[in-house]
């Protein structure tokens, strides 16, 4: 199958999951994200704002928030590039953008990429290499590319989500674990 085959497939049966479902499991796997210690040892984190049946990612950002660190969430720039702006507070900071997705407001701005210690990566389908499947803009692939040596990255996936092996392109690049409701999957091969 093509990744545009794989992607609309995976689309289809993602948002067949109940909601009761992915709001479970989303617990499961953010109380997994919360107590890694990737997690615990980073001070600046990138976390994506989930949209229907992403997994949900509003559990990591109060958390890390409530524990001081400073919390980043994605602006997009359509065609563009993704940025990586800080936040403080959900409610306030937070307002509707492209697609349906919370971003942050205009005025606050972005940080760069090199002070980035965890990314929390969303996905449609990942591999056990950690090679994705996203929305195909090619947003992550190329923020990913741009990370210092010493930021993690960590995909969030339902095991659902999860395949042996997806097709990779040269820009693709992949996540160094994947947290799911059931495991935790290291990539053994590097391009991060
Ligand atoms: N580093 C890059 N530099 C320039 N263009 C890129 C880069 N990475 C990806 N792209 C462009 O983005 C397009 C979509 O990439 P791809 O099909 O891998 O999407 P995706 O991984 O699903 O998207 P995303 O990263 O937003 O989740 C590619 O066809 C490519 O043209
Ligand atoms: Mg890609």
């Amino acid at each position: 199958m093509t990744k545009k085959e794989l992607r609309q497939k995976a689309k289809e049966l993602r948002d067949s999951i109940n909601t009761e479902s992915v709001i479970q499991l989303s617990d499961i796997i953010q109380n997994r994200v919360c107590n890694h210690p990737w997690f615990e040892h980073s001070e600046t984190v990138f976390v994506y704002v989930s949209t229907g049946n992403e997994v949900r990612t509003s559990g990591i950002i109060e958390k890390a928030i409530t524990m001081d660190k400073r919390v980043c969430v994605p602006r997009v720039i359509p065609r563009v590039k993704m940025e990586a702006v800080p936040i403080t507070n959900v409610e306030n900071d937070l307002q509707m953008g492209f697609f349906n997705i919370m971003e942050p407001k205009p005025h606050l701005l972005p940080i760069g990429e090199g002070d980035i210690d965890l990314v929390i990566v969303p996905g449609l389908l990942f591999d056990r290499n950690g090679f994705r499947i996203g929305y195909g803009g090619g947003y992550y692939d190329k923020y990913l590319a741009q990370l210092s040596d010493k930021c993690r990255t960590i995909g969030i996936a339902f095991e659902s989500q999860i395949v042996n092996e997806l097709p990779v392109e040269d820009h693709d690049m992949n996540v160094m674990a994947i947290i799911t409701e059931n495991r935790v999957i290291i990539s053994k091969e590097k391009r991060y």
